[in-house]
């Protein structure tokens, strides 16, 4: 028998209706990453606030299939205009996560669907 842990496998979705807390916990125009662990594997995505709307996002890059951040929650370029990727720099729209920047122009960050419902961050 084998002591290694067991892999966890890495979800690229979620269902709809898990809840993710208010909206407030994310300050408007930041972002921040949630990790969702659920009995099939564990699921990594990150949300984008602008004012009362929000953008979901699976934390993959289209260009090696990493995670975009080395730092929690640091998903933005400075002044919060953009997704950035820490590895090579690749950027990509707020709205529709396609990358405008960088080694992967063109590809598009794949959407997790979130929605606000009465104050309150839901997957869609
Ligand atoms: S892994 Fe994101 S730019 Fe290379």
């Amino acid at each position: 028998m084998s002591d290694a842990p067991p892999v966890t496998t890495r979800l690229f979705a979620t269902p709809p209706g898990i809840a993710l807390g208010a909206l407030d916990q994310i300050a408007d125009g930041k972002a921040r990453n949630f990790v969702i662990q659920m009995r099939a594997g564990r699921f990594h995505g990150f949300v984008v606030r602008r004012g009362a709307a929000v953008f979901g996002y699976v934390d993959r890059c289209p260009h090696a299939g990493v995670p975009l951040t080395q730092t929690l929650d640091d998903y933005l370029t400075p002044d919060g205009s953009l997704i950035a990727c820490n590895w090579h720099g690749a950027l990509f729209e707020i709205e529709d996560g396609r990358c405008v920047g960088g080694p992967c122009v063109g590809q598009s960050l794949t959407p997790w669907p979130v929605a606000v419902e009465g104050g309150a961050i839901v997957t869609g």
